[in-house]
């Protein structure tokens, strides 16, 4: 039997620019197929030489793999034909000396899974991508909203729910949409959903095959990583450039395409006009879904936000995700999507089956929260204040490091793309800086392929304005003996 599933089965589990070797993940990616018999005695494994070609690895890396392996009495070469898997193999193996792969109940997809998720060291701090202005969130209205929504809830509301959210949310969302991101849909078409990453999970396992490949951003977002390889997917790393995702024209695309048009995730690159007709007229040819991630598309510091992808669309092919994680706060766990009409009906049958419409609740405050005009208040207070840290934060870091550390993508969202050279060390620096109880995220945490380019992913919105200046010192204490 070909062997070609091993390497189709390795791409998307190893972790280029992780802290753990690639030589070390090859073998317990190895030894774990092995002891599951997915190997079994006697399987010929794919000659060191092609699999480090086809994987992009160095011919040692995996020659040092297949070395422990053997080692372990896992693997035998025979002379002259190749590396198999011992035909001896049983349930009297050897035990491997370190057992620290994860739980063995895992399936091999939960393993991939767990192995791609890493828990955040620190959700709170300076430069943490993501993280809202939570201290100025006008939380004595919301309470409001809450309380008074609490004593008129209907019985029902305490019960299961699948109409795909309170409908008059739905209908201020779809209005809300048309006027600041020219979407165009009618009330039915927006669907409620328990944040937007359970929706991109959702979507992937609606709207392709186990096996099917995805369109990616690269660099991109982990969670969208995540959502495609849950749902069996195999991911196709493309390239981002100043106008976001740039596919090959010629190249035909997948069913499913992810990407983030008005701020890419995390070059911060909008997707030009051009581009965004092109992507369109390729889905058209082939029949593709594209999911737009609009995911903080309200802070747009340029003159006016491009319209949203989805209003472009003339045949119903994006599915527009919002979330309202960044513009009120990640712990509400509440998004929308705006889906083409006739993937609603599955889509709420679906949602309902696996994950459930969240609290109507809290969806019927957020209406109010809307309809009373504080949300608009507060993004409209967000958007000035995030402009203004994002200045104070370039000049801080222009002041200490010149033009030694490049920034990019400040025309929209909360975070800004600072370029390091080639062949820096982002790990290291990560290492360093946690030391000092500073959490940075590495651009290369963004790649599924090999990084192409170096960099550092900074939050800037959740840090206050008297903070930003020690941060900034911190930071380039470390970046400084670095970047010489
Ligand atoms: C690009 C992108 N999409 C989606 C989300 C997640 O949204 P939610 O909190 O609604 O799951 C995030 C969160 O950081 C994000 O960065």
């Amino acid at each position: 039997m070909s062997n070609d599933w091993i390497v189709d089965y390795l791409q998307p589990r190893l972790t280029r620019n992780g802290p753990e070797h690639l030589s070390r993940q090859l073998y317990r990616q190895l030894r774990e197929l092995i002891r599951l018999r997915r190997l079994a005695g006697g399987s010929a494994l794919p000659a060191s030489r092609a699999l480090a070609q086809t994987l992009r690895l160095g011919r040692n890396t995996v020659l040092s793999a297949y070395d422990q392996l053997a080692a372990e009495g896992y693997l035998e070469s025979r002379h002259g034909s190749g590396t198999y898997v011992c035909d001896a193999f049983g349930d009297a193996a050897p035990q491997p000396a370190h057992a620290d792969t994860l739980p063995r109940q895992l399936s091999l997809r939960g393993q991939a899974l767990a192995n791609a998720s890493r828990l955040p060291a620190r959700k709170l701090g300076a430069f943490v991508p993501g993280q809202p202005e939570l201290g100025l969130f006008p939380h004595k209205q919301w309470q409001q909203c809450l309380s008074r929504r609490q004593r008129s809830a209907p019985l029902a509301w305490l019960h299961y729910q699948h109409q795909g959210g309170l409908p008059e949310l739905r209908a201020i969302l779809s209005q809300y949409l048309h006027l600041t991101r020219s979407v165009r849909c009618q009330s039915e078409q927006v669907v409620i959903v328990p944040g937007a990453q359970s929706a991109l999970t959702l979507l992937a396992q609606l709207l392709a095959e186990p096996g099917d490949t995805a369109w990616i951003e690269e660099p991109g977002y982990t969670g969208a990583q995540a959502a495609m390889l849950a749902a069996g997917l195999r991911c196709q790393a493309i390239r981002v450039d100043s106008q976001g995702l740039l596919p090959d024209p010629a190249a035909d695309p997948p069913r499913l395409i992810y990407a983030t048009p008005a701020h890419q995730y995390p070059t911060g690159a909008v997707m030009s006009l051009p581009r965004r007709l092109e992507l369109l007229a390729q889905a058209r040819r082939h029949d593709s879904w594209i999911v737009e991630d609009d995911y903080d598309g309200e802070f747009c510091y340029a003159s006016a936000p491009l319209a949203a992808l989805q209003s472009l669309d003339q045949d119903g092919r994006v599915i527009y995700v919002g979330t309202f994680s960044k513009v009120m706060f990640p712990g509400l766990k509440l998004a929308y999507l705006v889906l083409p009409a006739e993937l609603v009906d599955p889509y709420r049958r679906c949602q309902a089956r696996l994950q459930g419409e969240g609290s109507y609740l809290q969806q019927a405050a957020v209406a109010d929260f809307i309809e009373q005009g504080h949300f608009a208040r507060h993004i409209r207070h967000m958007r000035e204040l995030y402009q203004r840290r994002q200045q104070l934060l370039r000049h801080a870091l222009e002041q200490r490091l010149g033009s030694a550390l490049p920034l990019h993508g400040g025309d929209a969202g909360m975070h800004l793309l600072a370029e390091l050279p080639d062949g820096f060390d982002e790990w290291e620096l990560q290492a360093a800086a946690a030391e000092r109880q500073l959490w940075l995220r590495p651009l290369a945490r963004h790649f599924l392929d090999t990084p192409y380019r170096n960099g550092l992913v900074l939050g800037y919105a959740g840090i206050a304005d008297h903070a930003m200046r020690p941060a900034v010192q911190q930071l380039a204490d470390l970046l400084e003996t670095r970047l010489q």
